[in-house]
């Protein structure tokens, strides 16, 4: 399991500090769609930075119902940790104050470091970009092509990154509707996460991603094996089963279970049920 960001040595873990921590507001993110709050937790001498979405400032969706986003994203960081992978930040529900809402560890990213631009934005690992011509190069997955204005497309790719071909099962799973380039965030060490998963678990087929480069071909054997082992954790009264009720619906529960299945049963990476790929947009 990777280490945690960012917690001062200490003898509460990540989710431990998170739920049983004093939360105090420190400013509010400006460009997110829904109330995002960038907050402190401290427990005694430990303390983090994570961000709070509390439930009364969801905005409401057409596709999901009122006031049920926080579950969700608490429900993703359940799946990731079963599948193995630590691929979403710790993630709480809890009161603050301004209610009932999700917690999730701040992943510090470094200055001037964005997954969707990556290296040319300074340091980190890029992981997309947008080339010339219909060949995604050396190292890279197609996804489609983009309109990039005056009538010129431009082909969208993303890294050949083993990581990020676990958020593709991990998005599979969840049936994550918004996996777009700014949910993709690259910690101090150079880890990868993925954050903002409110729009999953959807009963209906949502996945909207960027990271199709894969799709329908074999599923590496770590995927298969982590997927195994999530079959088991879904079994009826498992523990995994049972903080997913509490999350989710039966209904959305039962249609994990299903997904899971699938994946298992053909073995390979999903395609797109359309003619075109659903990508998010915009991609970043
Ligand atoms: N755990 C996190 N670590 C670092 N940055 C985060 C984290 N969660 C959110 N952010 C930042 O806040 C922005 C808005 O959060 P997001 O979850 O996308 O909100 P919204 O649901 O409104 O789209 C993100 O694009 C990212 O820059
Ligand atoms: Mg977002």
């Amino acid at each position: 399991m990777p280490a945690p960001e960012r917690i001062p040595a200490g003898s509460l873990t990540a989710v431990e500090l998170l739920i049983r921590g004093e939360l105090t507001v420190r400013g509010q993110i400006r460009e997110a769609s829904n109330a995002v709050l960038y907050c402190t937790v401290a427990y005694e001498e430990q303390s983090a930075a994570c961000v709070y979405k509390p439930v009364a400032g969801e905005r409401p969706l057409w596709d999901f119902p009122d006031g049920t986003l926080a579950q969700r994203e608490v429900a993703a960081y359940e799946v990731s940790e079963a599948l193995g992978w630590g691929l979403v930040p710790p993630t709480v529900l809890r009161d603050g104050p301004y209610g009932e809402g999700m917690v999730q560890l701040w992943v510090e990213q470094q200055p001037g470091d964005d997954a969707a631009e990556g290296a040319a934005a300074g340091g980190g690992p890029e992981l997309l970009a947008l080339v010339e011509g219909d060949e995604p190069g050396d190292g890279w997955k197609a996804v489609g092509f983009a309109e990039v204005g005056e009538g010129r497309t431009a082909l969208l790719v993303h890294a050949d990154d083993a990581r990020l071909r676990q958020l593709a099962v991990l998005d599979a799973v969840i049936n994550n509707a918004d996996r777009k380039g700014g949910h993709l965030v690259i910690g101090a060490d150079g880890q990868l996460f993925g954050i903002d998963h409110g729009v999953t678990f959807n009963v209906e087929d949502k996945l909207r991603t960027l990271l199709w480069g894969w799709a329908g071909e074999k599923l590496p054997e770590e995927a298969l094996d982590a997927l195994g082992a999530l079959r088991d954790g879904l079994a009826a009264g498992a523990p995994l089963a049972v903080r997913l009720g509490e999350l989710l619906t039966s209904a959305e529960v039962d249609a994990v279970r299903e997904r899971v299945a699938a994946l298992l049963a053909a073995g390979r990476h999903p395609v797109p049920s359309g003619e075109w790929p659903a990508i998010p947009w915009p991609p970043v």
